[in-house]
């Protein structure tokens, strides 16, 4: 049976997840929702995808029992409230990047999914490139030496992610809702990622409102 997909959030992001989420085989994964803060542009973003069913309200998503797996498409300020929203209704959620504002927020919300048994993957799609994986091999097996700069070409992408996102998805799905996190994305590398990004924001004394909530 097709994976069921519920999109949290009607914005540009979304509308890119439901393109690409078209170039794989439709037997595998379905959009059977769309949610929005507004009936109106979940209506409007239903009929231009598609999708057959629209909600005015994230709550109405995270209470269907009937979907497997939740797309926060959503800007980032928000990501850590509405993603304690489906975590904690128990739905598996791919959410897009940056998980939320501050370490101390995205280490919530990877507690907040184990402790509910659910999948979790910050949706970093470059991870799925291949060229990713590649240069991981090289530096295993110490092909190259100390890295000092990295200069990255993506010769066509266009033609790559359709292939590498179906690879991601289509193959390894059933396989991550068992593991409960991505093999390319773990939940590790998120923690480790706003760890380095609060360090950052530290040295050049960046300070966000979400910090001090
Ligand atoms: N666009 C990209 O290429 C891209 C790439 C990588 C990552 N991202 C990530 O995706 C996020 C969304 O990007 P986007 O380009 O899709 O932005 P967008 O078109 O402005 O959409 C953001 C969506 O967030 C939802 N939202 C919820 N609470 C909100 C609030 N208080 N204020 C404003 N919007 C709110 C809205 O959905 P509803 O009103 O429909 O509920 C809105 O449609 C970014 O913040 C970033 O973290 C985007």
């Amino acid at each position: 049976m097709a994976t069921r997909w519920g999109l949290c959030g009607a914005g540009k992001i979304s509308h890119d997840f439901s393109v690409a989420i078209k170039t794989l085989p439709p037997g595998d994964h379905r959009i059977a929702v769309i949610a929005s803060r507004s009936i109106d542009r979940a209506k409007d973003f239903a009929q231009k995808h598609c999708i057959p069913k629209a909600y005015g309200s994230y709550e109405e998503l995270a209470n269907n029992p009937k979907i497997d797996i939740v797309y926060l498409g959503m800007l980032h300020t928000e990501q850590w409230r509405v993603g304690m929203l489906f975590l904690k209704a128990g739905k598996n959620v791919l959410c897009e990047k940056p998980f939320a504002m501050n370490s101390r927020k995205v280490k919530d919300l990877v507690a907040t999914a184990k402790k509910n048994h659910v999948f979790l993957m910050e949706a970093i799609w470059s991870r799925c490139f291949h060229v990713y994986a590649e240069v991981r091999r090289l530096l295993a097996e110490e092909v190259v030496g100390d890295v000092k700069l990295v200069k990255a070409y993506f010769g066509s992408p266009q033609l790559d992610i359709p292939r590498s996102v179906q690879k991601e998805l289509g193959g390894g799905l059933t396989e991550y809702y068992r593991l409960k996190e991505s093999k390319r994305m773990p939940l590790a590398d998120s923690v480790l990622l706003s760890e380095i990004m609060a360090e950052i924001r530290k040295q050049v004394g960046v300070v966000f409102n979400q910090d001090s909530q």
